[in-house]
C-alpha cells in the first residue's frame, strides 16, 4: 500500500527560546496509508490535537519531516499549505465549527466557495452533500436551530465539500450521546467504504477506535503503541463515548456518487483564494467573501 501520510521524528515545542519552553510531541512517526482508517487514541494533554493541527497543516512542526503525497510539507510556504489544504484535507470538530448566523447549505458551501467554485456548482453540490448526510430538510436551518448531532452531520458535509482525499476528525463523537455517535461513526464508515476515503479519527473511545484498521497509542507526546483494530463496531446502546443528550433521528445514506463532480483541479490551481493560517482564519476570510458577494448581487 502507498503512503498517503507520513511523519519522520516530528516534534513540537511551543514558547521557543523562552524559560517556558515547552515540548509536547517528542519524536513522532507515523504514517497512513491511502484509503485507511485510523485512530489515533491517547489520554487528555498527549498531544492528540497537537498532532491533528500538524497533520492538518494548520501548524507548522518545530522539527521533523511530513510528507503528504510524497511532498514535503514542513518546507511548503503558508499559502502552498492553504491551497493544499483546502483541496485535500475535511475537518471535523468535537464542537461543530459551523458559522453560527448562515445556514446549513452556506455553511457547507464555504470551502468551495474558499476555493474559487462558481455559486451553482456549489450550491448543487452543497445540496448533495447534506442529502448524503440525511440532512435534506434541515438546509435553511441555522446551526442554532439543529441538534448536536445535526451538527456534526453539517459539519461531516462540509469536510467533504471540496472531495478532500483525507478527513481529520477530531473526537467528532465527544459531544454526543452514544446513539448519535453510532449515526457520525456510521457515516465515517460509509465515506471510507464507498467513497475511498483516508480517515484519521481522534477518539477517547477504545470502543471506536476498534472499528478502524489500525490504532495509534499517544502518551505524553509520544507514539507508544500501534495495532490493528478488531473492527467490531460498538452497538448503539454503548455509553462510552459522550454524554447523554436527547438523540437525533438516524441518517439516511444516499448515495454519494450523484453528487456533481467538482470541477478539474486546473480550476482549482488558479487559487483566487487568499491566505489563512487556521481554519477559523479560513473561515472569517470566506465570511467576508460571502458578504461581498451578497452586496455585488
Ligand atoms: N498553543 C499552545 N501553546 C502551549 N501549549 C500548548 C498549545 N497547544 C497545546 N498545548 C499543550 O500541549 C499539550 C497537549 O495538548 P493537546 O491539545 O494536543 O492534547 P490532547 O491530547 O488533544 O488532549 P484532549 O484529549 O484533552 O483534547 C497540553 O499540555 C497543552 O497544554
Ligand atoms: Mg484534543
Amino acid at each position: 500500500m502507498s503512503e498517503l501520510i507520513k511523519l519522520k521524528n516530528i516534534i513540537k515545542r511551543f514558547y521557543i527560546d523562552t524559560p517556558n519552553e515547552l515540548e509536547i510531541l517528542h519524536g513522532i512517526d507515523l504514517t497512513v496509508n491511502y484509503g485507511e482508517f485510523v485512530a489515533i487514541v491517547g489520554e487528555s494533554g498527549s498531544g492528540k490535537s497537537t498532532l491533528m493541527n500538524i497533520i492538518g497543516l494548520l501548524d507548522h512542526p518545530t522539527e521533523g519531516e511530513y510528507y503528504l503525497e510524497g511532498t514535503d510539507m514542513s518546507k511548503a510556504k503558508d499559502k502552498e499549505l492553504s491551497r493544499v489544504r483546502n483541496k485535500s484535507i475535511g475537518f471535523v470538530f468535537q464542537t461543530y465549527n459551523l458559522i453560527a448566523r448562515t445556514n446549513a447549505i452556506k455553511n457547507v458551501e464555504m470551502p468551495m466557495m474558499y476555493a474559487g467554485i462558481d455559486q451553482r456548482t456549489r450550491t448543487e453540490r452543497a445540496a448533495k452533500l447534506l442529502d448524503l448526510v440525511g440532512m435534506a430538510d434541515r438546509m435553511r436551518h441555522t446551526p442554532d436551530e439543529l441538534s448536536g448531532g445535526q451538527k456534526q452531520r453539517v459539519a461531516i458535509a462540509r469536510a467533504m465539500a471540496n472531495n478532500p482525499a483525507i478527513i481529520l476528525a477530531d473526537e467528532p463523537t465527544g459531544a454526543l450521546d452514544s446513539k448519535t455517535g453510532r449515526v457520525i461513526m456510521d457515516l465515517f464508515h460509509q465515506l471510507h467504504e464507498e467513497q475511498g476515503k483516508t480517515i484519521i479519527l481522534i477518539t477517547h473511545s477504545q470502543a471506536l477506535a476498534e472499528e478502524t484498521e489500525r490504532i495509534y497509542t499517544l502518551s505524553d507526546g509520544l507514539i507508544v503503541g500501534e495495532r490493528r483494530g478488531t473492527g467490531v463496531r460498538a452497538g448503539s446502546q454503548l455509553t462510552d463515548f459522550g454524554p447523554v443528550t436527547p438523540p437525533a433521528a438516524p441518517a439516511e445514506a444516499p448515495d454519494m456518487q450523484t453528487a456533481p463532480a467538482l470541477p478539474a483541479s486546473d480550476a482549482l490551481a488558479a487559487d483566487p483564494a487568499p491566505q489563512a493560517k487556521t481554519y477559523s482564519d479560513m473561515l472569517d476570510l470566506v465570511i467576508e467573501m460571502q458578504e461581498e458577494e451578497e452586496e455585488s448581487n
